[in-house]
Parts: structure tokens; C-alpha cells; sequence
């Protein structure tokens, strides 16, 4: 198995990639996840500590992660030994590229299944199944969902198969086509749910929730589930946008593009909070949900507006279309790497891995449908698969990313292919990188494993 790069795809143009990118990065975490983990660790202090973590941590890792990929050329695995290879260092650093597939792959498992939640509920709210609906009878639909194997599964294999369909068909033919149509499409949905609550919901309430500051909220476990999010958003650590960043042409500015993103993703997690607690505020539910807020919560919202059912179907297609993007980028790692590793196409290699991550993905399932079989000490498995990928392998990727780029690789040639023009911010974006980002991520993450002992 020779490290080389057989000749590739290039994206078409920067804006695709931004668009790609975005993609990747906008998904559930943004719409489902932030919002209830914003809420449950006391709202507008969570945002400033998370926004901190994106500018000073989480930028910086992911200007470091497309520079590997597009110095590396390859897969994770194959650009981690090319560049250890170019710059004679030991051959071990490729653990890093085999650790970020393993993360891409466990976390595309669950993520699939949850995705398929977006579709039932998107044909629930079709149906009108949510029409002047109960706090019982939503957790009853619910939980008539989650509890069901069957239904899981058929929506977990529908996801994933779109998905495999998007990766399977190439990166110009299949990524760059829906990413073209499919994003502009999400911020105009994003825009005109946005509008509505402006003017039909309790826009004053949920801005309220979100951005009044309070101080004594911020503890440090707020610190930690901001960074953790921070990674999870910007889907940063586990190769996912190294393999992006090996399609990027030479010539475009990584520090510039990466910060378009961050910028993007950090703007529709903040439209979707409003939007969501705004709801929340106008019908007095409780904004402290958990998981369920956007499953249980949103529901009532929806069946108590009338015409809410358009709504609720828009909503849960838009989190479907962010989740269907993010997933193609949790995919591609995998399918790139078997397909250069063993010289077989691109669909078989796609038929491969998608199988693979789909049995993976019963796991979850059945953590949802037998809870009692698929629990280890108090969380089930797909509590644990959750929890050791957002805790521990995306900040332990990223920091070995960040920490290969800035101290190992030659800081001459990192400081140039960043792309920043001015000296000054270039000096200063290098530093947070030597520095800041990974001293942060350490810090917090040492804290982690002490309090998970
Ligand atoms: N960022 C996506 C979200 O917010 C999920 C995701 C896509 C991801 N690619 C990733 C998470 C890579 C971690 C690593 O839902």
C-alpha cells in the first residue's frame, strides 16, 4: 500500500468548496444540538463562551486541518504518511489520519440514525399528526418512534442511502451538484423561518433567552460542552475536512475560506436558537428540553399555529438537508481512503462503507428501542458512542492536527500556505495556532477526563 495520490478530483472553484464545507458544517449539531445545549447550560453565557471557542480554538483547527489535507493530497491516512514522509518525520504520525477514520466513521453511524428521525417527522407534520397536539401525545409520538425498531431502522437505511448516493457519484458529479443547489436553498428556508417568527412569534422572547447575559450560569462544565459543540459544529478533528481540504486547488487562501465558514456555521446555529426559542417563549414551553426540544417541544409550537403544519414540514426539511450534507462529509473520509488504498471505484468502495457504517448504526437503534439491553453502567451504547466521539476522539484529533501542522510540520511553509497577506494578522493567527488553540483544547480536555473518572 504505497502512500501516493493517484490523479483526483479538484473542486470547480472556491465557492464550491465554501459550499461543501458550510455543508459539513451545518448540520444537526447547529439546528438540534446547540439549541437544547445552549438552553440547558443557561443560554447567552453558553453563547459567548461558545463563540470564544469557535474564534480562538476552532478556527484555527480547521485552517490547520484543510492545510494538511491540501498539502497531503490523499486521504487522511495517505496525507498524514505523505507529509511525515516529506519532511522525514517518523511514520507514526498517520495514527492521527487512521484515528480521524475511525471517528468519521462511529460518528456517521448514530448520526444517520437521528438524521432519519428528521424524515418521520417531516412526514408527521405532513400528515398533521402535530394539529392542536398534547405534551403526552407529542412524547407519545415520540417515543411510538424511537421505540420501534423497525420504523428506526427503514429511516436510518432511506438516510444513509441518500447519502451513499451523493458520495458515491464523485466529488464534481455528486458532492459539488447538491451542495450548489442544496445550501442556498437551506439559508433561504433558514431566512424565511426567521421572518416568520420576526413577525408572527416571540422574536422579543426568544432574542431574550439568547443574549441576556448571566454571569453566575457560566460553570465550567458550560466551558466544556461549548468546546466540545465548537468541534461538533464546525465538524473539525476527524479528517472530514482534511479530505475536503485534498480537493482544494493551490492557489486559494485556507485562512479566508475557513473563516467564511465558521462565520456561516456560527450564524445559522444563532438564526436557528432564535428561531426555535422564540417559539418556545411565544407558547411558554420549557426551553430546557434536552434532545427532545426540536422531537418533543417544537411540536406543540407547530400544532398550536395555525397552518403550522407548513412550518413544522419546512423545518424538519431544512434540518434534513443540513444533516444530508453533513453526512456525505462524514462518508467521504472512508470511501476515499478504500478507494486509494486498494485501487477498487469509487461505488464499490461506497457500497463498502455504507454498509459497514449502516450495521454499526443498529447499535443506536437499539439503544433507542431496547434501552435496557444496550446500556452499559447508566448510558446506553449510543450515549456512549456519543460521548467518548464528541468528548474525547474530535478534541483528541484535533489537537494532534493542530499540533502536527503548527510544531511539527516547518513553520515557514505553514505560514505561507495559510494565505493571510498581512504580516501582522498572519504572525497572529500563527501564534493562536502554536499556542492558544492547542494549550485551550488540551486544557479543557484534561479537565474532561479528571471529572469523567
Ligand atoms: N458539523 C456537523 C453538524 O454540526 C456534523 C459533522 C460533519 C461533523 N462532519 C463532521 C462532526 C466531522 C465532527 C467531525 O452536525
Amino acid at each position: 500500500m504505497s502512500p501516493s495520490a493517484p490523479s483526483r478530483a479538484l473542486w470547480s472553484s472556491r465557492l464550491v468548496f465554501v459550499l461543501a464545507t458550510t455543508g459539513s458544517a451545518v448540520g444537526l449539531g447547529n439546528i438540534w444540538r446547540f439549541p437544547y445545549i445552549a438552553g440547558e447550560n443557561g443560554g447567552s453565557a453558553f453563547i459567548l463562551v461558545y463563540i470564544a471557542c469557535v474564534i480562538l480554538i476552532g478556527i484555527p483547527i480547521l485552517i490547520a486541518e484543510t492545510l494538511l489535507g491540501r498539502c497531503g493530497g490523499a486521504n487522511p491516512v495517505h496525507s498524514l504518511a505523505i507529509l511525515a514522509k516529506r519532511f522525514g518525520f517518523a511514520h507514526y504520525w498517520k495514527i492521527i489520519g487512521w484515528l480521524a477514520l475511525s471517528g468519521s466513521f462511529a460518528i456517521l453511524s448514530y448520526y444517520s440514525v437521528i438524521a432519519g428521525w428528521t424524515m418521520a417527522y417531516m412526514f408527521r407534520s405532513v400528515a398533521g399528526l402535530f394539529d392542536q397536539i398534547t405534551v403526552d401525545g407529542s412524547r407519545e409520538i415520540f417515543n411510538l418512534l424511537v421505540r420501534d425498531s423497525e420504523k428506526l431502522i427503514a429511516w436510518h437505511t432511506l438516510f444513509i442511502l441518500i447519502t451513499a448516493g451523493v458520495v458515491g457519484a464523485g466529488v464534481n458529479e455528486g458532492i459539488e451538484r447538491i451542495v450548489k443547489w442544496f445550501i442556498p436553498l437551506l439559508f433561504l428556508i433558514l431566512l424565511l423561518l426567521l421572518s416568520y417568527v420576526f413577525f408572527e412569534s416571540d422574536i422579543g422572547g426568544g432574542l431574550a433567552f439568547m443574549f441576556t447575559f448571566n454571569a453566575e450560569q457560566l460553570t465550567i462544565n458550560s466551558v466544556l460542552a461549548a468546546m466540545g459543540q465548537a468541534f461538533l459544529s464546525l465538524g473539525v478533528g476527524i479528517g472530514a475536512i482534511m479530505v475536503y481540504g485534498s480537493y482544494l486547488p493551490g492557489n486559494v487562501s485556507i485562512a479566508k475560506t475557513a473563516a467564511q465558514v465558521a462565520s456561516l456555521d456560527t450564524l445559522v446555529a444563532l438564526i436557528a436558537g432564535i428561531i426555535i426559542f422564540s417559539l418556545v417563549a411565544e407558547f411558554a414551553l420549557d426551553p430546557a428540553a434536552g434532545p427532545g426540544l426540536v422531537f418533543q417541544v417544537l411540536p406543540l409550537a407547530f400544532g398550536q399555529i395555525t397552518g403550522g403544519w407548513v412550518l413544522g414540514t419546512v423545518f424538519y426539511f431544512l434540518l434534513m438537508v443540513a444533516a444530508w450534507t453533513s453526512a456525505v462529509s462524514l462518508l467521504e473520509p472512508g470511501v476515499a481512503w478504500l478507494s486509494e488504498s486498494f485501487s477498487i471505484t469509487r461505488t464499490r468502495a461506497t457500497v463498502i462503507i455504507t454498509s459497514l457504517a449502516w450495521s454499526l448504526g443498529l447499535i443506536t437503534v437499539f439503544s433507542f428501542s431496547l434501552p435496557e439491553l444496550m446500556s452499559v453502567g447508566d448510558r446506553t451504547l449510543f450515549d456512549w458512542l456519543d460521548f467518548l466521539a464528541v468528548n474525547f476522539v474530535l478534541p483528541i484529533g484535533g489537537i494532534s492536527i493542530i499540533f502536527f501542522t503548527a510544531w511539527k510540520m516547518p513553520a515557514a511553509f505553514v505560514r505561507t500556505e495559510i494565505g493571510i497577506q498581512t504580516e501582522l494578522l498572519r504572525c497572529l493567527m500563527f501564534w493562536t495556532m502554536r499556542y492558544i488553540a492547542p494549550v485551550g483544547a488540551l486544557m479543557i480536555l484534561i479537565y474532561q477526563l479528571h471529572s469523567s473518572m
